[in-house]
């Protein structure tokens, strides 16, 4: 290979390889999320994602770190295919993609000028980066599953 051509191949690489850090959903996406969220997730996760019951907190620390450096393709999958637990699979990928940006915006993770898409494919090449210190998210440490 010539050198151009491994600058190429690194570059693509490098443009591949994002995480939720370089603002991989839209404000707009995570308002209509919210709407999803509060239509099918709130009466178990409770409406400040706190969670009740069996139904885990959705923007804690445990979350984070179970999420940390996975993809998101994983967190699609979980949430197409087992969510809502009482009518699983009868969300469209879009509002699942929506809900996660909702999920997002709940972990303080920043909104920028692209939507998070909706194809597992393309979600593989995101990672899930959880937030650093004091720049967590809005629910109590204090409140564990
Ligand atoms: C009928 C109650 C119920 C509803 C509605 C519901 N969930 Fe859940 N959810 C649960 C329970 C219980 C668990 C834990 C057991 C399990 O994994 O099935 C869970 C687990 C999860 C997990 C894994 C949590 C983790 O720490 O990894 C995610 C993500 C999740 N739910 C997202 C959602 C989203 C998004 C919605 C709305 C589209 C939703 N849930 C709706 C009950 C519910």
């Amino acid at each position: 290979m010539t050198r151009t051509a491994i600058a190429a191949v690194l570059l693509m690489a490098v443009a591949q390889a994002r995480t939720t850090r370089d603002g991989v959903y839209t404000e707009a996406q995570a308002k209509r999320g919210a709407d999803v969220y509060e239509k099918a997730c709130a009466s178990c996760h409770a409406p400040d994602l706190s969670g009740s019951g069996h139904a885990p907190p959705l923007a804690d620390v445990d979350f984070a770190k179970e999420w940390d450096a996975q993809p998101l393709s994983d967190l699609f999958e979980r949430i197409r295919t087992t969510m809502p637990a009482d009518a699983p699979g009868t969300l469209k990928s879009a509002e699942v993609a929506d809900v996660m940006a909702f999920l997002l915006s709940k972990a303080r993770i920043p909104a920028g000028s692209t939507e998070l898409p909706s194809d597992a494919a393309a979600l593989k090449t995101i990672t899930y980066a959880a937030p650093k210190g004091d720049d967590f998210g809005t629910i109590p440490v204090t409140r564990l599953r």
